[in-house]
């Protein structure tokens, strides 16, 4: 090694050591005799000196030192003198005397700074993404990923899980986003496509009787850009066999409670994770990824809607749309500027306006409100005793401002959702240091697709449906619950898993409901639908986004900077330019002819 001890390890036990240290310049200060610079390795930053006095040639070649050259020193550790401690550092008691400098490389100027956490341009900080990550903060998240993976994966294979790779060059599995295809030169005009999941490779080992099964696994999904996704990214892919729901879910409880509470022992985590079916979640919260550091639950008011004399709100309801409304606290002295913002959230998702009832802070309670302490557009229309009906619902106190969107069941629940959590933001209720985690469960199996006219899967199409249901599933795909579940935080969707389908029959059933021809059928999922038909064991699995783990441990909500080189939010890559044009010769020997450029 080119050095004998980290630059971040020295403390006040190794003065009076010699030592060799190599890094990093992170900064240098010339105070005439002496030069202070601070060295950066991966472990920290050490101070240390070069002193004219001592060797003034050495001196005058530490005069040219600039950041982020590379150096090699030796020298003697000495206590800082009093006042000069730096208790910001762990290493600000002691300071090393240089006694030799070695230059092993220099740098030209960086493009932002390095030792400074500054707001760079984001693209910049890509295409030079090695100096990005030399920053601390970057080194720190690379570290808790590192941390959260070894957790998992000594966690796992403590539990009996076998870790077990699945291709990367393979066949569509639905996960509903498009593939990524890769032309195979042997044979011309057939293509691989990337994984989405390994999600029937992991069914097959089920049937391979691999009872315990997980992978770190690479999953790669062209789909629309969104803050939390990337093209790429990785998942803890776990599936197991003779399961029930209960058994997945209490071992991730375990697993993702004992990780937050390992890495982040500060940070306040809930024991054990609430079960919350997926209706309740979409009537309380009008989303089935509630951050549930705060309260602001929904109420459907529709009964209340029709005995009011607001006709907008009976004509909706007579046109099977629905009334809901929710009390945001405080925000009573609301300017229009500001309701206006929150009516923008409601326009943005297709929904016609926004009601409000503003009560004062001077009212003296509920039960004593009068028509004074309300402000609202519908004050003339509404009676006293409606307005305390609607706030006795909501559990509104004076000071408060109840909100109301009315209109089709999912434009509603979108719109009031994205109200709750902006209200979350603006009103500081989201606890940077506490995890919220919750499983949603009893999701319905399909979904209805209203452009397209069809039922589709509404996780993926191997799930099981729960056994009420089974008669049902192609008389009234509407109806059927599966055993599907998923796992969130704070707002995120951090997993999805369920129990699957083991039986040709009933999948060949599920397949038919989504409209999937016997040749589709036969095309993309022949391989399992035989494995069936070998004994293949009942099983369940889950798989969760190492990402958005990370994104939760290290505090960010930018999931770039929880992967060492990741895409843009336009799915580029800057540091090596990609995607890019190939030359003509290997195109032709895929047998490949670009006949439309974008330029
Ligand atoms: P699903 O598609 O819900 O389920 O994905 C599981 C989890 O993976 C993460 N995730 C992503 N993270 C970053 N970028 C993306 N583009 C992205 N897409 C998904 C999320 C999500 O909850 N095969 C099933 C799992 C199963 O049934 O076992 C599947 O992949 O955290």
């Amino acid at each position: 090694m080119l050095k004998t001890i980290a630059a971040g390890s020295l403390r006040s036990e190794n003065v009076n050591q010699v030592v060799t240290l190599a890094g990093w310049v992170d900064r240098r200060r010339d105070h005439g005799n002496l030069i202070f610079i601070d060295l950066r390795d991966s472990s920290g930053i050490t101070q240390i000196v070069f002193d004219q006095t001592l060797d003034s040639s050495m001196h005058q070649s530490a005069s040219l030192l600039r950041n982020e050259w590379v150096i090699q020193i030796i020298g003697n550790v000495r206590e800082r003198p009093d006042g000069t401690i730096n208790p910001e550092l762990e290493t600000g008691d002691v300071e090393v005397i240089v006694s030799s400098l070695n230059i092993l490389n220099e740098s030209k100027t960086p493009p932002f700074y390095i030792n400074k956490e500054e707001d760079s341009d984001e693209l910049l900080r890509m295409k030079y993404r090695y100096l990005d990550l030399r920053k601390p903060k970057m080194q720190n998240i690379v570290n808790i990923r590192h941390q959260a993976v070894k957790f998992i994966r000594d966690f796992l294979t403590e539990q009996g899980f076998l870790e077990i790779e699945t291709p990367i060059l393979i066949k569509s599995t639905p996960e509903g986003a498009r593939d990524y295809l890769v032309p195979s030169r042997l044979y011309p005009g057939k293509f691989y496509s990337l994984p989405q999941s390994p999600q029937q490779l992991k069914q097959l080992l089920m049937s391979a009787g691999f009872e315990k099964y997980f992978q770190i696994a690479r999953c790669f999904r062209d789909e629309d850009p969104r803050a939390d996704r990337q093209p790429e990214f990785t998942q803890l892919d776990l599936e197991m066999s003779f399961v029930e729901s209960d058994d997945i879910l209490s071992l991730i409880e375990k697993l993702y409670y004992d990780l937050v509470k390992s890495i982040t022992p500060n940070k306040k985590i809930r024991f054990p994770f609430p079960r919350i079916p997926y209706k309740q979640a979409i009537e309380k919260y009008g989303t089935d990824k509630p951050d549930l550091r705060f309260g602001i639950e929904m109420s459907t008011v529709v009964e209340w809607a029709d005995k009011t004399d607001i006709n907008i709100l009976k004509t909706i309801i007579s046109n099977n749309g629905t009334v809901k409304s929710l009390s945001a606290p405080g925000c009573g002295n609301y300017t229009r500027g500001q309701i206006s913002e929150l009516e923008e959230l409601v326009k943005n998702c297709g929904g016609k306006g926004l009601m409000w009832i503003a009560i004062s802070d001077q009212a003296h309670s509920i039960e004593k409100l009068t028509i004074e302490d309300i402000k609202s557009p519908v004050s003339k229309v509404l009676k006293l005793h409606e307005i305390q009906e609607i706030a006795s619902i909501l559990s509104s106190k004076p000071g408060d401002l109840i909100l109301i969107v009315a209109g089709q069941e999912k434009i509603v629940n979108q719109s009031l959702g994205l109200i709750r959590d902006h209200l979350g933001t603006i009103l500081g209720l989201k606890d940077p240091n506490s995890f919220e985690f919750a499983f949603i469960i009893d999701f319905p199996l399909f979904e209805w697709k209203e452009e397209e006219k069809r039922w589709d899967a509404a996780h993926h199409p191997f799930t099981m449906p729960i056994k009420e249901h089974l008669d049902i599933i192609s008389s009234d795909p509407s109806k059927v619950i599966a055993h599907c579940y998923d796992l969130v935080c704070n707002g995120l969707e951090c997993g999805s898993g369920s129990i699957r389908i083991h039986s040709r029959e009933l999948q060949e059933e599920v397949f038919g409901v989504l409209g999937y021809s016997k040749d589709e059928v036969a095309s993309r999922f022949d391989q399992l639908l035989t494995a069936f038909e070998y004994g293949t064991p009942p099983h369940g699995g889950i798989a969760t986004g190492i990402e958005r783990l990370v994104m939760l441990l290290a505090g960010t909500d930018n999931i770039r900077d929880v992967v060492a080189f990741p895409k843009t939010q336009s799915f580029i890559d800057p540091l090596f330019d990609a995607p890019d044009h190939v030359p003509d010769e290997q195109l032709d020997e895929l047998h490949i002819k670009v006949n439309h450029i974008e330029t």
